[in-house]
């Protein structure tokens, strides 16, 4: 009888299993050593190029994220099109949801041709598997939320966006200048809406200014973790995808915005925010990191909601993605017989 006791050393083919990276060939290593090569001199990596697994994974997850992102952050603008309050505010509120789907197709675009499918990563966003932004399991409570989210959600992802214009992967590079181009308009119609509600009457103001103490924090939040505990940052550095890291962006995205606020006429909810002479930096005060990951880790007030109206709509969507199949089925065989 087979006990716990039962122990045989690993038979000598199990042993040979043991050795985890066999030795590069020298093929490997000269293609290694050309990608290194194009990394060092700030070139781009093209999809027919050789690049090394890690490189690969770690674009197609975070492009993915990105488009993720993207499409989950179209629900909590778009719950506000049909209550806008001018057919001005609903026609660019419009335009700017219809640019974050454009982005995320851009951007599924993008990580395809790194050989994912968009279907396997819809499956993974279905399945709760993939992440997308913390920021957008968070509720748009009323109509200046929609301005907060254009001035500080979409200025937040800008200032995390620009520096993946010279991602060392072409398609995502190339994708990004003209995300940056749309979401520059996005930040801009949230600012002009927010102005235009500065200038109303006392409800209104003090709309804006609690819409703004219920965003801040979440913003700051979304550049990601403190390099210190950020897993991905130094080998995306080193890679070319990253540029800047998550504390040097949060701190940039904060210099920004003080004196947009200040204009404004808002203050920011952190009573350690102070210009820092000596650093030539506004300090500012502790985020509250638990809250983050437990929203990351789908424990945020919406992130049920946000995963099945995703879920929802991609089963609602059933019949067009099979009608379309059919069609182009039909025009290929018409095309075939018109050939033959
Ligand atoms: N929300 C959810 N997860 C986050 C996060 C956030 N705000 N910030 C970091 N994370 C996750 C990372 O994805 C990573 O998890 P994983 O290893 O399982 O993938 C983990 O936290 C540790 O973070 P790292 O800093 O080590 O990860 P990265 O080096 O990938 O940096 C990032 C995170 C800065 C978000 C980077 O991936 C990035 O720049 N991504 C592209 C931009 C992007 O996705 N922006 C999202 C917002 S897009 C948007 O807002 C749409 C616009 O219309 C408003």
């Amino acid at each position: 009888m087979y006990t716990q006791s039962f122990s045989v050393a690993d038979s000598e083919a199990r042993a040979g299993l043991k050795s985890v990276t066999p030795p590069p060939t020298s093929e490997e290593a000269a293609l290694q050593a050309h990608f290194d090569a194009v990394i060092d001199a700030d070139g781009k990596v093209e999809p027919r190029d050789w690049m090394p697994e890690g490189y690969r994974k770690t674009l197609v997850r975070q492009i993915s994220q990105h488009a993720h992102s993207e499409i989950v952050g179209m629900l909590p603008e778009g719950n506000w099109i049909s209550r806008a309050p001018s057919l001005k505010r609903k026609a660019i509120l419009i335009a700017k949801v219809q640019d974050e789907g454009g982005h995320g197709l851009y951007l599924y675009s993008a990580a395809e041709t790194l050989g994912t499918s968009r279907d396997q990563m819809l499956a993974g966003l279905h399945s709760g598997k993939a992440k997308y932004s913390s920021i957008f399991n968070y509720p748009t409570l009323n109509w200046a939320d929609v301005g907060v989210i254009g001035w500080l959600v979409d200025g937040a992802a800008i200032m995390n966006q620009i520096p993946l214009c010279r991602c060392s992967y072409g398609p995502y590079a190339r994708a990004m200048i003209r995300v940056c181009k749309e979401e520059s308009f996005h930040q801009r119609q949230g600012y002009e809406a927010l102005l235009v509600m500065m200038q109303g009457t006392a409800e209104q103001k003090a709309m804006v200014q609690d819409a703004v103490n219920r965003w801040w924090w979440k913003c700051l939040a979304m550049f990601g973790p403190p390099d210190a505990d950020s897993p991905n940052s130094a080998q995306g550095m080193r890679w070319g995808i990253k540029r800047i890291s998550n504390d040097d962006l949060r701190q940039k995205f904060v210099d920004a915005t003080v004196p947009q606020a200040e204009v404004l006429g808002v203050t920011l909810p952190d009573p350690d925010l102070k210009w820092n002479e000596e650093r030539q930096h506004h300090d500012y005060g502790a985020i509250d990191w638990d809250e983050f990951w437990a929203t990351v880790n789908g424990h945020g007030p919406c992130n049920k909601e946000r995963l099945s109206t995703r879920v929802k709509a991609w089963n609602d969507g059933a019949w067009v993605r099979d009608a379309a199949l059919a069609h182009a089925r039909k025009q290929k065989e018409r095309s075939m017989k018109e050939a033959a």
